[in-house]
């Protein structure tokens, strides 16, 4: 036998080995909690990926940032230290991948149909397609929901955020958004939020209800504006080497779990969110405002120049291609 087909052979002998010896282990890290729409579908997506592949197939899940915060977990993803991920949109710049900020673009989504059409639709392939190069595969876009804005004091106006420091996932857009409102953004991992919070080093934040209300946030914010001005969802990632390394029908039969799991994220999201909403106004801890119909002309008038700003940074192609999508 020649040593190139010596070495096959000792390598196959050796790969099928490592599977006969214990099932192929998926370490899921996220950083919300688990009966969030995220953390629920998370949870799925073991279910039935275990299911599928009678046990060849182990998926563990670290929720609230207990092995990894924002901006580690994406190194560990690539490192291999853990091999699944699903990071908000709104944190795949600093990976070098900006074109995800477009997500963060204020009302760039006039509702969840417009979302859906750019996310399932050849613009959201390409997206999850530009993470190649980073030793990255795309599997899926998960949903969220509507962001709010909260602080102590209440915000129903643009003039209201005038020298607030607002807490911001790293994103450049997310920082213009809280500029042209006036207010000073600062960008802290999640798990920090509550803290920061608490203790002053932000005076208010956003985000969708089901990570306000799971991550108790209504406790150190008086006042919650129904705003809808923006919107945060996800990118289900794997390392590229772990996917492309697993056999066939494995990684076919994952595939087709995550599937049904996005099925089922989809299906959740708005309603865990309205019930999240729903149980922070119960608390009584926070005043929950919506704009009126006047407010809002003056939240879309003055965050309206951010599309242009960062027209620079995400390609101004890029940004018409959704809005045309988002206008179906
Ligand atoms: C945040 O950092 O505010 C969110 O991205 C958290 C999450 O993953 O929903």
């Amino acid at each position: 036998m020649h040593l190139r087909a010596c070495l096959a052979a000792l390598c196959a002998a050796l790969c099928a080995n490592a599977y006969a010896e214990g099932p192929i282990l998926i370490k899921f890290s996220h950083v919300v909690a688990p009966d969030t729409p995220k953390g629920q579908a998370a949870q799925r997506f073991k279910l039935l990926a275990e299911q599928a592949t009678h046990g060849r197939v182990k998926v563990e899940i670290y929720p609230n940032s207990q092995l990894y915060k924002d901006k580690e977990e994406l190194e560990a993803l690539q490192l291999g230290l853990v091999q699944m991920l699903a990071p908000s949109l709104a944190k795949f710049g600093p990976l070098g991948v900006k074109e995800f900020e477009a997500f963060d673009l204020p009302y760039i989504f006039p509702s969840k149909t417009a979302l859906y059409n750019v996310t399932e639709g050849e613009i959201g392939k390409g997206m999850l397609k530009k993470l190649e190069s980073k030793g990255i595969t795309g599997l899926a876009f998960w949903d969220n929901g509507f962001k709010l804005m909260s602080a102590n004091r209440p915000l129903h106006k643009p003039a209201d955020f005038k020298g607030l420091k607002m807490r911001i996932q790293s994103s450049t857009v997310l920082d213009a958004q809280m500029r042209a409102l006036g207010a000073s953004p600062q960008v802290l991992a999640f798990s920090d939020v509550y803290r920061a919070l608490q203790t002053g080093v932000v005076d208010g934040t956003e985000n969708p209800p089901s990570n306000m209300y799971t991550q108790k946030m209504y406790e150190v914010q008086r006042h919650v504006t129904v705003s809808n001005h923006g919107y945060l969802g996800y990118a289900v990632i794997v390392n590229k080497k772990f996917w492309d390394g697993l056999p066939g029908d494995i990684r076919g039969a994952l595939e087709k779990a995550m599937k049904d799991a996005t099925t089922f994220e989809k299906a959740i999201a708005q309603r865990d969110n309205d019930a999240a909403l729903e149980a922070i106004r119960k608390t009584g801890k926070t005043t929950i405002y919506a704009l009126s119909v006047q407010e809002q002309a003056e939240w879309r008038r003055a965050l309206a120049p951010v599309q242009t700003e960062m027209e620079g940074r995400i390609g101004k192609e890029l940004i018409s291609a959704i809005n045309k999508e988002a206008s179906k």
